[in-house]
C-alpha cells in the first residue's frame, strides 16, 4: 500500500501565500503596503535575493523573516512560485487607475512661494533606492533642504513641469506621484499601471504619459493626475500586444514618443493644441513600422530621429537604429556593437559636425557617431561596460561611469570632448560610483556613491577634486531641474 507521507509532499506555495503574504502583497501579488511581487517586478532581484528576503526579512522595513514560520523547501515553493505569472492575469482598467487617485489639495490660506532659500533652477531631486526616499538638494551650497518618503522602487527619472515647481515620479509599482517642490508636498497619487517602466510631461506641463508593462498599456493624464485615456500597446488589427519600453516628451513635436519592447513599431502621439477636432484626432497614434523592437532610445538635438537598440535576440546580436519620425522609417543602422545604452546618450559639438556618444552595456568603450553620416568617428575605452554618461554645455568633459564590470564599477572615466580621450579618473576603490549630474552652470559634477551608506560626492568639474559628499542611502540617480527642463545636450531625457 502506497502512502502519500506529509514529507514528501510538495509545499503548496499559493496556500503559504495565502496565508502568510497576501495581507501585506495583495491576494492577486499585485501590491498593497507591500510591493507588488509579480515576474515583472522581481524581473531585477536575485533568486537568491528573494529567498534571503523571505527567510531573513528587510531590516527597518515591515518586511520580516520567515524563517521560525516556514520551512526552507516551503520558502524555496514561495520564491519560485512569486516569479510565476499569476492566473488568470491581474487586470488594472480605467476604472481601477479612476479609482485609485488621491488627492490632497493645497490648503487655501497656504503662501504660494517656494518653503525654502535657494535657487528653483538649480534643485536638484536625488532617488535614494536603499530605503525609497527622495532627498531635494541646494545645488548652490549642496545642502539637503529636504528629504521625503517615495513609492516603492522609482523607475526612470522624474520628470518636471516647464517651470520647475512640480516633478511626476513613477514607481515600479505603477504610481505616479506629482510633488509641489515649492509646497514640499504631495499634491496627487495615481496608479496608472501594475508594472510601469517611466513617465513623461508634456513640454507644456498638461500632461503626463505612463508606459506599462503590466497591463500592456499606456495611461494618459492631465497634470492633476486625473485618466484622460489608455492605450492598449497592440498591433493595429489588435491581434498582438505588447510591454512598453519607455515613453518620452519631444516638446519641439509636440508629442510624446513610445518604444513598444515586443511589436517592431515606434509610435508617436500628438498633444499639439493647434491639432483640433475631436480628442481622437488630437491624441491619436502615429505609427511607424519596423523590422524590430526598440528597446530605449534617444533623440536628436533636433529631435527629427529617434537613435533606438534592440536588444539580442537568442544567438543574435544587438543592434541600433536611427529612425526618422517624420519620414517615419528606419534611415541608418547605427555602427555599435556591443549593447548601446542610448537611453544615457549624450550629443557634443566636435570636428564641424554633432556627434553622439553613448555607454555600452557589453564593453568597456563609448562609441562616438557622427550625427549627419551616422558612422563612429573613435571608439573609447573605459575600465569596462557603462550604464550613464552625462556632460554640460560649460565643461569640455564627459563623465562616464563603468559600473557594469566587476573590476571597473569603482570609477568614473573622465573625456576631454575636444580630444575624444580619456584625460582622468575619479575612483572609490571597491565600490560602486555611478551617475552623473551637473550642476546648471556645468562648475561641478555630482556622482553617486551607489552603495546602502553611499552618498553623492561633489567634485569641481575642471579640477576633479572632491569638494564634498553628502550620505545617502544607495542613490541610484539625482536631476538638476534646469539641466532637464531646457533639455540640455549633456543630459538623456
Ligand atoms: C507585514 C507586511 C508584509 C508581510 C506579511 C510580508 N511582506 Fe514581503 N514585504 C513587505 C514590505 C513592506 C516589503 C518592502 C521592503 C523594503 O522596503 O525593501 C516587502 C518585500 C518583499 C520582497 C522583496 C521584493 C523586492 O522587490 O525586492 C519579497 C520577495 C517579499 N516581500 C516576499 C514576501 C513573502 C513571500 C511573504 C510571505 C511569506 C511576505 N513577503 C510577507 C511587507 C510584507
Amino acid at each position: 500500500m502506497l502512502l502519500a507521507t506529509p514529507a514528501l509532499a510538495q509545499p503548496n506555495a499559493a496556500a503559504l501565500y495565502q496565508q502568510h503574504c497576501a495581507s501585506c502583497h495583495g491576494a492577486q501579488r499585485t501590491g498593497l503596503m507591500g510591493p507588488a511581487l509579480l515576474p515583472e517586478s522581481l524581473e531585477r532581484t536575485r533568486p537568491a535575493e528573494v529567498l534571503r528576503v523571505i527567510t531573513e526579512g528587510r531590516q527597518a522595513t515591515q518586511m520580516m523573516g520567515f524563517a521560525e514560520q516556514l520551512s526552507p523547501p516551503e520558502i524555496k515553493a514561495l520564491a519560485d512560485w512569486v516569479r510565476t505569472p499569476v492566473v488568470p492575469a491581474p487586470r488594472w482598467g480605467e476604472a481601477d487607475i479612476r479609482a485609485s487617485r488621491i488627492a490632497t489639495p493645497l490648503p487655501a490660506d497656504e503662501p504660494v512661494k517656494p518653503k525654502w532659500d535657494a535657487d528653483p533652477m538649480n534643485l536638484f531631486l536625488v532617488v535614494e533606492g536603499g530605503d525609497h526616499h527622495v532627498s531635494l538638494l541646494d545645488g548652490d551650497r549642496f545642502e539637503v533642504i529636504t528629504r521625503f518618503a517615495s513609492r516603492y522602487a522609482l523607475h526612470g527619472g522624474p520628470k518636471f513641469t516647464p517651470d520647475g515647481r512640480y516633478v511626476f515620479f513613477g514607481s515600479r509599482d505603477g504610481w505616479i506621484t506629482k510633488y509641489d517642490l515649492w509646497r514640499l508636498a504631495v499634491v496627487a497619487e495615481v496608479r496608472a499601471g501594475l508594472n510601469m517602466r517611466n513617465v513623461a510631461v508634456s513640454g507644456d506641463g498638461r500632461w503626463v504619459m505612463a508606459a506599462n508593462y503590466l497591463p500592456h498599456s499606456l495611461a494618459l493624464f492631465d497634470a492633476d493626475l486625473n485618466l484622460v485615456t489608455t492605450y492598449d500597446a497592440a498591433t493595429q488589427d489588435g491581434k498582438s500586444s505588447s510591454r512598453v519600453s519607455a515613453v518620452y516628451d519631444a516638446t519641439p513635436r509636440n508629442s510624446f514618443v513610445v518604444a513598444l519592447k515586443d511589436l517592431p513599431e515606434i509610435w508617436e502621439i500628438s498633444y499639439d493644441q493647434k491639432t483640433p477636432a475631436t480628442p481622437k484626432s488630437q491624441w491619436g497614434v502615429r505609427r511607424t513600422l519596423l523590422e524590430e523592437p526598440l528597446d530605449d532610445f534617444f533623440f536628436d538635438q533636433s529631435y527629427r530621429h529617434a537613435l533606438g537598440a534592440t536588444r539580442p535576440k537568442a544567438g543574435g546580436s544587438a543592434s541600433a537604429q536611427v529612425v526618422s519620425l517624420d519620414m517615419r522609417r528606419k534611415v541608418a543602422d547605427l555602427p555599435i556593437a556591443g549593447m548601446p545604452h542610448l537611453g544615457s546618450g549624450i550629443t557634443f559639438a566636435w570636428n564641424g559636425t554633432t556627434v553622439l556618444a553613448s555607454p555600452n552595456l557589453g564593453g568597456g568603450a563609448v562609441d562616438v557617431i557622427d550625427m549627419q553620416s551616422w558612422k563612429t568617428v573613435r571608439t573609447i575605452p573605459t575600465p569596462g561596460a557603462g550604464f550613464f554618461m552625462r556632460s554640460h554645455e560649460n565643461t569640455p568633459y564627459a563623465w562616464t561611469d563603468s559600473m557594469m564590470s566587476k573590476d571597473g564599477k569603482d570609477r568614473l572615466t573622465i573625456i576631454d570632448k575636444r580630444t575624444l580621450t580619456p584625460v582622468a579618473e575619479v575612483r572609490e576603490p571597491g565600490k560602486t560610483l555611478a551617475h552623473i549630474e551637473f550642476t546648471r552652470d556645468g562648475r561641478y559634477a555630482l556622482a553617486s556613491l551607489w552603495e546602502m551608506d553611499g552618498a553623492v560626492i561633489v567634485y569641481d568639474a575642471r579640477s576633479f577634486k572632491e569638494v564634498k559628499r553628502l550620505p545617502m542611502a544607495k542613490p541610484v540617480g539625482k536631476y538638476n531641474v534646469w539641466n532637464k527642463i531646457t533639455r540640455s545636450e549633456g543630459t538623456s531625457h
